[in-house]
């Protein structure tokens, strides 16, 4: 399993929230944890002073650990911890002004009675799958759907809508990963008096948006100004979006 997360200024951003995820998956997995938020903050930081620079992007990696092979996960009992750390460039301007575009995948998103999307471990060669389809297309990144047809997530970010002023994004039932953007965004919208709700919509809803964002920890928040050959929109990236953006960075102090 892993998470992401990043330094702003050198501070790690939102570790309690990354640990409480990575705990989550653990539970999940059925995978024991041999270590502290206190141990992981005392590593990070360690490979961080080494790196020595304001924003770094930290991927942290657990295993089980090594032993016999075979799939009996009783086989390792010591968790391996990978850290990687490396310069984090601000995200291009483009995204702002022009907005990215996007595909709907072919490729469906984890089943929750297969592999449950709010389990976030390295094991989502679907995802993978998806998002080959849209570098194919010349997308950004693919919307991936579930059985059902709702509209999931990105293959590495939640999705949003804005529609007549209400701001909505799928629900964690309709199978997706619980991102920490997303919960942030959601507190911050409600309690700025937005009409924001946790809703399931499908394809057409979404090509019929006034506007629609991306958001994951390193993206923040990222306007998507087409959906297959459908402009969301006016084609350009929403003003609610940016203002929304602007809303985020500033209650969290980035
Ligand atoms: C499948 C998936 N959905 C959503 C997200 C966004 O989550 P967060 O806001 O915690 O970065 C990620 C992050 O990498 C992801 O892998």
């Amino acid at each position: 399993m892993y998470e992401v997360t990043q330094t702003f200024n050198r501070k790690i951003f939102k570790l309690e929230d990354h640990f409480e995820r990575l705990l989550y998956s653990a539970m999940k997995m059925d995978m024991p944890l041999d270590f502290s938020m206190e141990d992981l903050e005392k590593d990070l930081i360690a490979v961080l002073d080494k790196l020595n620079t304001s924003n770094a992007y930290i991927r942290i990696v657990v295993t089980r650990g090594e032993g016999e092979i075979g799939l009996d996960p009783a086989l390792a009992t010591k968790n391996n911890v990978i850290i990687i750390v490396k310069e984090l460039p601000p995200n291009p301007s483009w995204w702002y002004t022009d907005g990215v575009h996007m595909i709907i995948s072919h490729t469906m998103r984890n089943p929750k009675n297969a592999i449950d999307p709010r389990i976030k471990s390295g094991n989502y060669l679907n995802n993978v799958m998806a998002m080959n389809e849209a570098k194919k297309a010349g997308a950004f990144d693919a919307i991936m759907l579930n059985g059902k047809g709702e509209i999931t997530e990105a293959t590495t970010s939640n999705i949003w809508v804005i529609k007549d002023g209400e701001i909505i994004t799928p629900p964690i039932k309709a199978g997706l990963l619980g991102g920490i953007t997303r919960k942030s965004l959601l507190k911050i919208a409600a309690e700025n008096s937005y009409n924001v709700s946790e809703r399931n919509f499908d394809e057409d809803f979404l090509k019929s948006a006034d506007e629609c964002f991306l958001t994951s920890t390193t993206k923040l928040l990222v306007p998507i100004t087409k959906v297959d050959n459908q402009s969301i929109g006016k084609g350009k990236p929403g003003l609610m979006t940016l203002e929304l953006l602007e809303l985020y960075k500033k209650t969290n102090g980035i």
